[in-house]
């Protein structure tokens, strides 16, 4: 596949790499969180007008791949094959679009690494000798024996192998000097900055010879000129880089592209990309990568991943219960980026719940049925603005920068909570002017400028969701009928005010993102495999128990009694008159679920001011059936029907939170 070129773009391309991962293990939530972040910046990237390279594949040597293979019974390429085409599989589903997936066993990729080799040999850098130590194989690092921590590989803790075999060095200690250089002049070569000043220590202390061979196995790129040997894995994967950008075969590309602008690895293998490659580049005559990014791991449920403790997160196991979107959503929204994260389904959970379903949810479903009840489904032209209006302007214009700065700055979660600082003032904007008391006193040209208003802030936070959540946003901008415009066009030209195309016609949107029930935080690993099937514990209330201590004295009653009662938050959506009745108002709410609820308020509330209020509704009522509409729960009121006020929330709590 060819990098996308965006024409009359005069800047050098922006190369953007992952690591590649090992073909022993299926794909897991570490390997897609690197990929991720990747594929965000790539498409902020795209998005800002930059010509991109992307590039992922898979590391499918050494012996810890023969290893694996023995242990399954088959040849390393057949395991390497299989697992390849999962990763390729869990790239699709989450939506990742890079534009080259490298595979060491490819034959162009060997070519590379005998080049390479050719040029360190003929600067000096390769010597023969002997290496004796301990050899971590599922890390496929060396250590020395002061460098073991309690005998076990200082980096994984895993157990160590000794061994003692001929090989070839690589001139590490000759590049101390240059790259401690390197990496004093250039405060982004390595970030976050505590990496870094972990990487210089480690170099300051001394950079020892590097063993860049192994013997003693076949599966490998052959050592040139002693095919009894093979290349180490490190030194073969690293060079991985340079093949992906089309070192020795797509000139164009790699003029274009080379050296990589940001390397996102995770902190594990910093050492191998900030000491060792650099150096390998050095020796090579070849300019080095601009900035390596190395981020945090994620822990599941507070603990490890680990296979044994059978705990490893896959994508599609995520994707399943959440969605792509959403999944991707909340593993840059979560951590800043750099730092240790832990993955819960509750966490989870609450950022679906609260700021996808509600917060991004409202806004959609208040701006859509806003245009649907008051304009007749036709976005209106803006009128003249007033100073709530021109507030809410400001505030996007204020959001690119905070988004642009962020995301330049690689602090994704960042980028997003400026974005939902700004729905929250959205929100704010259409309960402040409350554009429904407009619609009723007929201030048609206030009411065209509030509908447009709240339109053009979704349409624009639509904009800045597109490399986060590619399909939500798309699907923002075609509920807004916004869809038309939103390619070709650069972020600073999309973020811009007044981007929204008048006289178009808008229906209500669709919930995008499904509340996730509540029951589901009880037993977090059973929700990722099966999260649509209400649990036992939810469909069976236990039976009310009427012991000694809870008779009950007249005029009271038990706890056991009122908890019968099921209490529920929820959203109200839609709001219309029951045909023939005063009274009766026909509401949709979300509490969890979509309830039809037939309520006696209308001489108190008119329809258009309900939607988006926060109201407290008796979910476990028999259905009853009012002027033919059954009504499927009763919300909590107080006063006459004249002069009611609904119960509220003066919190946000997710739809569906039972009251206690
Ligand atoms: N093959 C080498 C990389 C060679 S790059 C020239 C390798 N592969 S790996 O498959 O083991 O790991 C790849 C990446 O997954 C690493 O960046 C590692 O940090 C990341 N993760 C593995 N588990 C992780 C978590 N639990 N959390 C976050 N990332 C983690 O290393």
């Amino acid at each position: 596949m060819g990098a996308k070129r965006v024409s009359g773009k005069k800047d050098k391309g922006f190369y953007v790499t992952t690591p590649i991962y090992y073909v022993n293990d299926v794909p897991h939530i570490g390997h897609a969180y690197t990929t991720i972040a990747a594929d965000v910046l790539v498409r902020y990237k795209r998005l800002s007008g930059r010509s991109v390279l992307f590039t992922t594949g898979t590391d499918e040597h050494g012996k810890k791949i023969q290893r694996s293979a023995e242990e399954r019974g088959m040849s390393p390429k057949t395991l390497a094959d299989s697992v390849v085409a999962k990763f390729v599989d869990a790239w699709k589903l989450l939506d990742i679009r890079n534009d080259v997936f490298i595979r060491t066993t490819e034959e162009r990729h060997t070519r590379v690494v005998q080049e390479i080799w050719a040029r360190l040999k003929a600067n000096g850098d390769i010597y023969p000798g002997a290496y004796e130590g301990w050899y971590c194989t599922p890390d496929e690092s060396y250590w020395t024996e002061k460098e073991l921590v309690d005998g076990k590989c200082p980096s994984c803790g895993r157990e160590v192998e000794k061994i003692k075999e001929e090989s070839y060095f690589f001139r590490l200690s000759r590049y101390q000097q240059p790259l401690l250089r390197h990496i004093e002049a250039n405060d982004g070569f390595i970030l976050p900055a505590s990496r870094r000043n972990e990487v210089l220590s480690f170099v300051r202390d001394g950079l020892k010879d590097l063993s860049i061979t192994r013997s003693g196995f076949e599966w490998g790129i052959k050592v040139p000129g002693d095919p009894g040997l093979v290349v180490y894995v490190w030194l073969d994967a690293l060079l991985n880089y340079l093949t992906a950008a089309g070192f020795m075969g797509d000139t164009d590309t790699f003029d274009d592209f080379w050296p990589p602008d940001i390397q996102l690895v995770g902190k594990d293998i910093l050492k191998f990309h900030a000491v060792y490659w650099p150096a390998f580049l050095m020796s090579a005559g070849l300019p080095l990568p601009k900035q390596i990014f190395a981020h945090g791991w994620w822990t599941i449920e507070g603990m490890k991943m680990s296979k044994s403790l059978g705990n490893v997160v896959s994508p599609e196991s995520l994707v399943d219960a959440y969605g792509t979107d959403a999944t991707r959503y909340f593993l840059m929204r979560e951590v800043p980026f750099g730092l240790d994260g832990n993955f819960s389904d509750t966490a989870m959970q609450t950022r679906i719940n609260s700021d996808l379903a509600n917060d991004l949810g409202n806004l959609l479903s208040r701006a859509t049925g806003m245009v649907a009840r008051f304009a007749n489904g036709v976005l209106p032209v803006a009128g003249a603005q007033d100073q709530s209006d021109r507030a809410l302007q400001e505030k996007a214009a204020q959001l690119y920068t905070a988004y642009s700065t962020a995301m330049d700055n690689i602090e994704f979660h960042n980028a997003l909570s400026a974005v939902w600082g700004f729905i929250g003032e959205a929100n704010k904007y259409v309960d402040q002017t409350r554009p429904w008391q407009d619609a009723k006193a007929g201030n048609t040209e206030r009411l065209n400028t509030r509908l447009y208003t709240t339109i053009e802030a979704t349409r624009i936070v639509a904009v800045y969701l597109l490399p986060f959540m590619p399909d939500a946003a798309r699907k923002i901008l075609s509920a807004i009928a916004q869809d038309a415009k939103a390619e070709g066009l650069n972020l600073g030209q999309l973020s811009a005010w007044g981007g929204a195309v008048p006289s178009v016609r808008i229906a209500l949107a669709q919930p995008l993102f499904a509340k996730k029930p509540d029951s589901a935080k009880s037993d977090p690993a059973k929700t990722r495999a099966d999260l649509s099937r209400p649990s036992k514990k939810m469909q069976e209330a236990p039976p009310a128990q009427n012991t000694a201590q809870q008779k009950q004295a007249p005029g009271t009653m038990g706890i056991d009694e009122f908890k019968k009662t099921e209490l529920k938050v929820g959203t109200i959506l839609s709001a219309q008159r029951v045909e023939g009745s005063q009274k009766l108002i026909k509401i949709e709410v979300d509490i969890g679920e979509k309830r039809t609820i037939v309520a006696g308020i209308g001489r108190s509330y008119s329809p258009e001011e309900l939607p988006g209020k926060r109201i407290v509704v008796v979910a476990n009522l028999r259905p009853a059936e009012l002027f033919g509409i059954q009504s499927q729960g009763m919300l909590l009121a107080a006063g006459d029907a004249e002069h009611l006020g609904l119960l509220t929330l003066d919190r946000d709590v997710p739809n569906g939170t039972r009251i206690k």
